[in-house]
């Protein structure tokens, strides 16, 4: 199989098998839908070759938005011709575009939504310390409800598929891991209790728009205690399979993971200390002190490893156990290793943080001007969308 060859993953025919994976903008409107600035980012990855483009998580429904400024949302009456416009102005490039649907469960403050945060289980979260309660049986069913609509939603938008965010700590992923779901009912207790909820969203979703490609996105390990490991991430896949799933992207990690989910060689502690709150907002004298000590102690601490294809064994041992398809995503960064990837079964490779860094990077790969991505990984991006849109900082911040 060949990297820039058409292909069909998950029922979705890509244009070559580079995929942009999610990646929140910072850009939507006052109302969550796609600012004209957004539209002409996503028409800028279309022109310049890349597979299909996974739109950054738009939330289900108020309860369940996120703490980052302008993420987009997919509730509202106003939005319809915003993301059709998108889908539209995206399509004149022959590019698929899936919509990633999500709900922050406990992964934001009840400050922001402006009502108590629901989760799984009555639990803290390490950066988002208000504790969330636990779900009742309606706040479930209302959850799955927004998931339904939302999936509807895409299709009549014109968005080629749906991708449900079942990963990095996020509602879902609560649900399925034995971490953040202690329930004693039935959406809990062992692997088919704790699936329910993604069950009864798909079977719901299937009664009403059929075939409709549904994608989602795994964290198929993370670091959390008895959160999920790759021997229960191969038995959920095969849960979603039987569900109707019809392509997993293989990512991991939860955000109180640290730097799991994004690798990097170190903590980038200017920026950690520049857009993440309490510490952001410390009185300068204070955060120039404590930004001196952790870049001290900086060293010292340990980064998940490894940095590059960090979630290729995963994905080859769902591959070796699920007839499904697959999407590799994490410290892809290299053509021959995109290739490998390939090669090994896997039908497309994504990357987030390449394409902060360089949008038209699948071009540069297909014309053969370069062999690899320019980002260095250094993960200034990933603390910026704490106050602003994304961008790449390379360069700009001080080390
Ligand atoms: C700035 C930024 C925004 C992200 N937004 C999303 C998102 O909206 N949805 C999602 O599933 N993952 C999101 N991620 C995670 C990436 O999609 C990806 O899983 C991770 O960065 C590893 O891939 P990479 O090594 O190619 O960057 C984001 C990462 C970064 C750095
Ligand atoms: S700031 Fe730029 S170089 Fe650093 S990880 Fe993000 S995209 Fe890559």
């Amino acid at each position: 199989m060949n990297i820039f060859e058409n292909c069909q993953v998950g029922k979705v025919k890509l244009k070559n098998r580079i995929i942009r994976s999610a990646t929140h903008d910072g850009l939507a409107d006052e109302d969550g839908g796609p600012s004209e600035e957004l539209i002409r980012k996503y028409a800028f990855l279309a022109q310049n070759e890349v597979g299909c483009i996974i739109q950054g998580y738009a939330i289900v429904s108020p309860e369940g938005a996120s703490s980052y400024p302008r993420c987009l949302a997919f509730y509202g009456d106003s939005i319809a011709d915003k993301y059709k416009k998108l889908t539209n102005v995206v399509h004149q490039y022959g590019t698929p575009i899936i919509a990633q649907l999500a709900h922050c469960g406990r992964q934001t403050s009840s400050k922001v939504i402006g009502v108590k945060k629901i989760a799984p289980s009555a639990k803290r979260h390490l950066f988002y310390p208000d504790k969330a309660e636990a779900m009742t049986i309606e706040d479930i069913l209302r959850v799955e409800d927004a998931f339904v609509e939302a999936i509807v939603k895409a299709k009549e938008y014109g968005f080629d598929g749906a991708q449900i965010h079942l990963a990095h700590g996020y509602l879902l992923h609560d649900f399925v891991s034995a971490n953040g779901n202690k329930r004693k009912d039935e959406y809990g207790k062992e692997i088919f209790g704790r699936c329910k909820i993604v069950k009864e969203i798909l079977q719901k979703t299937r009664a009403i728009v059929g075939d409709f490609p549904i994608w989602v996105k795994l964290s198929a390990t993370d670091k959390r205690k008895k959160g999920m490991r790759i021997s229960y991430a191969i038995e959920v896949c095969k849960l979603l399979k039987e569900y109707g799933v019809d392509a997993i992207e293989v990512s991991c990690g939860s955000v109180q993971d640290g730097m799991n989910t994004m690798r990097s060689r170190r903590m980038p502690m200017d920026a950690v200390f520049k857009y993440r709150e309490p510490v952001a907002s410390m009185p300068k004298f204070l955060n120039k002190f404590c930004l001196a000590c952790a870049k001290l102690i900086n060293p010292l601490l340990p980064q998940p490893k490894p940095l590059t294809m960090f979630n290729y064994d995963s994905a080859m041992a769902i591959k070796d156990n699920v007839d499904i398809d697959l999407i590799l995503v994490g410290g892809v960064a290299k053509l021959d290793d995109m290739q490998k990837a390939v090669d090994s079964g896997i039908g497309a490779v994504s990357m987030c943080r390449p394409f902060i860094c360089e949008p038209n990077l699948a071009k540069k790969l297909k014309e053969g001007k370069v062999t690899q991505s320019r980002c260095v990984m250094c993960n200034y991006c990933g603390l910026v969308i704490e106050k602003e849109s994304t961008k790449c900082l390379l360069g700009r911040i001080k080390k």
